[in-house]
């Protein structure tokens, strides 16, 4: 089932209260626009009419300590349909950005709901993917415009939404599928394709600060950090970000 709405707040907001009314697997709600989409660490993710946003309800056989592992394969998933239609090659920025030309052109906010009754607990994983398509940098907000990049600036021609969308939602069921199957080879894939690697990183996580040189992802799928000093760090929450 596909649900489409022209604007909505958001449509992760939707999807979880699908997923809490026991909606099946390969559920999607889809919007032209969103009021307040959702980011990672509570941000609002800019949503302007042009782009594509959608969140798939998927109903993975992983153990509960694998579902962050989720997020890495939306992004490679969104990495190869990039690749695949228009030969652009992008990378992906732990754990849930698509960088082009280093600049930010997706972003995935997956979030976990569990719903049980009195003999089981079914645990739903609600995929949010925001994907800036036909949109142009002053669509976005001034603080935005220096660090984001869309389809279209890349591009230079307006994209078919619908077919986007389409091959989106198969390459994500796929590689969530190959997680559920063989999680070392995603996350082998997944280094490929880091764009972190061997670049200045900075960590925050509230008041804890780590600075060091990005090693890629650990089996777990958590990020690994040297310190200047030498000194190794497997992170899990908190921001990364490249150091300017
Ligand atoms: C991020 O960049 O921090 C994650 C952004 C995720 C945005 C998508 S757009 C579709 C779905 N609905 C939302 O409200 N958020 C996700």
């Amino acid at each position: 089932m596909i649900i489409y709405y022209d604007q909505i707040d958001s449509t992760n907001r939707i999807a979880k209260e699908l997923a809490l009314e026991g909606n099946s697997s390969g559920t999607v709600v889809r919007a032209g626009m969103q009021s307040t989409g959702k980011g990672q660490y509570g941000r609002t993710f800019s949503s302007p009419i042009g782009g594509l946003y959608f969140s798939l309800l998927l109903q993975p056989i992983l153990n509960q300590e694998h579902l962050p592992l989720v997020t890495l394969a939306t992004g490679l998933a969104c990495r190869e349909v990039l690749s695949s239609m228009f030969n652009l090659q992008s990378q992906i920025k732990w754990p849930n950005d698509i960088y082009l030309d280093a600049k930010k052109i997706a972003g995935i906010l997956c979030e976990n709901v569990i719903v049980s009754n009195s003999e089981n607990a079914i645990s739903t994983v609600v995929i949010g993917v925001g994907l800036n398509v036909n949109n142009t940098i002053d669509d976005f907000p001034l603080e935005l415009q220096s660090c984001v990049t869309t389809l279209f600036e890349q591009l230079h021609v307006k994209v078919e939404l619908d077919a986007l969308f389409s091959a989106l939602v198969t390459a994500i069921k796929e590689k969530v599928f190959i997680l559920s199957k063989d999680r070392h080879a995603l996350l082998a894939q997944w280094q490929r394709y880091d764009y972190l690697a061997n670049k200045a990183v900075i960590y925050t996580a509230g008041s804890r600060t780590v600075q060091g040189t990005g090693l890629g992802i650990s089996p777990e799928g958590y990020y690994r950090i040297r310190e200047y000093s030498g000194v190794e760090h497997c992170l899990v929450g908190g921001q990364l970000r490249a150091q300017s």
